[in-house]
C-alpha cells in the first residue's frame, strides 16, 4: 500500500528566500519540492531553470526535487536538470517529437519519470507508456500560473487512470496539480490521486505546518491503491 504525500510548488514561495521557504515547507511535512519549470513557449510564463534547482540541491533540500517542466522541446532540459539535481522529471508528451525518446531519457540519466495531462488531453498516449512511468501527473488547471480554480473534470480522470495504474500492476504515483485545496483534497484522493502539488494553499499560509496539516486532515484513512 502506497502513502500520501505532499508536495508544495515552491511556484508560490518568496523566490527571495527560496532557500529558507525550501527549509520550512520540508520542516512542515513535505514529501517532495514541486519546482514548475515555465518556458514562455509552452506555456505563457516564465519561471525557474537547472541553475536554481542546483542551487537548491546544492544548499542541501532534504526531500526529492520533483521537476514539472512545462517547455518544448524537453530533451535537452532533461540532462541539465538531472545535472542539477532533480530525483523525479515529468514533460507534457505534447511537447516531446519522440515521447517513447524522452522517457528513455530521462531513465537514462538516473531519474525517475513522468507524463502529464492537461486537462483536455487525452490520456491514450498513456495505455502505451503504463510500463515506462514512474509518475503519471493529471493537471487540474490550465499550465501556467499558480493560484487557478481546480477543474472538478479532472476526477473522473484521476479514475480512469488509477484504473489503468491498478491494472499494470505498476508502482507508479498519482499526482494532482492545480487548485487543490482544504475544499478538494478529499475527493482528490478519494478519486485515487497519492500525491498532491499545492502552491498557494500552502505558502499563502503563514504557518507552513498548519497548512500542510490542515490538507492531510482531509485525506481518506486507506489510500485507493
Ligand atoms: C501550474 C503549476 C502548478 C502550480 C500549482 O502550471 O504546474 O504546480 O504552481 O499552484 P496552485 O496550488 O496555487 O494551484
Ligand atoms: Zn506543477
Amino acid at each position: 500500500m502506497t502513502d500520501y504525500w505532499i508536495a508544495p510548488s515552491i511556484l508560490s514561495a518568496d523566490f527571495a528566500r527560496l532557500g529558507s521557504e525550501v527549509d520550512d515547507v520540508v520542516e512542515a511535512g513535505a514529501n517532495l519540492i514541486h519546482f514548475d519549470v515555465m518556458d514562455n513557449h509552452y506555456v505563457p510564463n516564465l519561471t525557474m531553470g537547472p541553475m536554481i534547482c542546483k542551487s537548491l540541491y546544492d544548499y542541501g533540500v532534504k526531500v526529492p526535487i520533483d521537476v514539472h517542466l512545462m517547455v518544448q522541446p524537453v530533451d535537452a532540459l532533461i540532462e541539465m536538470f538531472a545535472a542539477a539535481g532533480a530525483t523525479y522529471i515529468s514533460f507534457h508528451p505534447e511537447a516531446s517529437n519522440h515521447v517513447d525518446r524522452s522517457l528513455q531519457l530521462i531513465r537514462d540519466v538516473g531519474c525517475q519519470c513522468g507524463l502529464v495531462f492537461n486537462p483536455i488531453s487525452s490520456l491514450d498516449s498513456l495505455a502505451y507508456a503504463i510500463d515506462q512511468v514512474d509518475l503519471v501527473l493529471l493537471m487540474s488547471v490550465n499550465p501556467g500560473f499558480g493560484g487557478q480554480t481546480f477543474i472538478p473534470a479532472t476526477l473522473k480522470k484521476i479514475r480512469e487512470v488509477r484504473s489503468l495504474i491498478d491494472e499494470s500492476g505498476r508502482q507508479i504515483r498519482l499526482q494532482v496539480d492545480g487548485g487543490i485545496g482544504v475544499s478538494n483534497i478529499g475527493a482528490v484522493a478519494e478519486a485515487g490521486a497519492d500525491t498532491f502539488v499545492a502552491g498557494s494553499a500552502i505558502f499563502n499560509q503563514k504557518n507552513y505546518k498548519k497548512g500542510i496539516e490542515q490538507l492531510r486532515n482531509e485525506l481518506p484513512s486507506v489510500p485507493k491503491s
